[in-house]
């Protein structure tokens, strides 16, 4: 089912989670406004460790929330986050889409980063769908933008390296798609894809993640998991000269690397597209 070894990921996905946690506050205000403020029921499908998942429990206490992902060691972690965190947490393991159908319905459905790891993206969002309660939200995370954390110039190597990652990036992220099991061509209009749905007052709103240098420990650690796995996924799309400079900034030895620069900063931003299911006879 899976593009990815999930598990091995654990920690990125974790680290990454907490550096970009502002935009799932900031959606969560949106969210309290969309639900009427007491969701009975959450479903995250695809939580990995359950930072959005726990989040979201925080926000609505008295919900069920429930994180459901594929991986039954991602879901470990979001337990144990949940239980450091003392907050109320079930999980389920689902594979999806299939495996969603039995979950039962939701008030809110929350996805992040997970739809376009399956072949057919609108036969998802389909059944996202038909997990909503008669008046119940689904809220999408796709389509960033891509995170920034170099300057354009490191002080070595040409200038650029980031947006020449990004377009090798894009490049393995078609490859990606184009290699899942039946994997169906679309326009990725995500609000034009929550309408197929069956989706009504469907919007898109972008949230800000802007963490300035310098970074704190976990922000930087989540930076360096990232650049690892881009320097790991593109090594044939980059050139030698951009590889040696990749490996110069993951050497913890040197002075300029990204364990130690003080000009690494954060930014990006993430779109969450909202849809309705509309009350049953309206
Ligand atoms: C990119 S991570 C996103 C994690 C989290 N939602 C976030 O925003 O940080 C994708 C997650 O979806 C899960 N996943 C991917 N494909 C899946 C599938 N076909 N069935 C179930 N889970 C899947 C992975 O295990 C992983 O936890």
């Amino acid at each position: 089912m899976n593009d990815f070894d999930w598990a091995a990921l654990a920690d990125m996905l974790e680290l990454e989670g907490e550096a970009h946690s502002p935009y799932v506050q900031q959606a969560v205000e949106e969210l309290r406004h969309l639900t009427g403020g007491a969701p009975r029921r959450i479903l995250d499908i695809g939580s990995g460790p359950g930072v959005a998942a726990c989040r979201l429990a925080q926000a609505f206490p008295r919900a069920e929330v429930v994180a459901v992902d594929g991986s039954p060691e991602l879901l470990a972690r979001a337990e144990e986050r949940a239980a450091r965190l003392g907050v109320r947490l079930r999980t389920r393991v689902a594979g999806f889409p299939e495996g969603i159908d039995g979950l039962g319905t939701a008030d809110l459905v929350w996805t992040a980063q997970v739809v376009h790891h399956v072949g057919d993206q609108q036969d998802a969002l389909g059944r996202l769908a038909g997990l909503l309660a008669p008046g119940g939200v689904l809220a999408v995370v796709e389509g960033e933008m891509r995170a920034r954390s170099l300057p354009r110039d490191l002080g070595f190597g040409r200038p650029g390296l980031q947006a020449r990652l990004d377009v090798a990036m894009a490049e393995r992220f078609s490859r990606m798609r184009n290699e899942l099991p039946g994997s169906v061509a679309v326009v990725e209009d995500w609000p034009g894809m929550l309408r197929a749905a069956g989706l009504a007052q469907v919007r898109s709103k972008t949230f800000l993640v802007d963490r300035p240098a310098p970074l704190d420990e976990g922000t930087r650690q989540s930076v360096r998991q990232s650049l690892e796995r881009q320097r790991r996924m593109c090594t044939e799309l980059l050139d030698a000269g951009d590889a040696a400079t990749l490996d110069r900034l993951l050497d913890p030895a040197d002075p300029a690397g990204i364990d130690r620069r003080a000009d690494l900063f954060l930014l990006t931003a993430k779109t969450v597209h909202f849809g309705l299911r509309p009350e049953d006879g309206s």
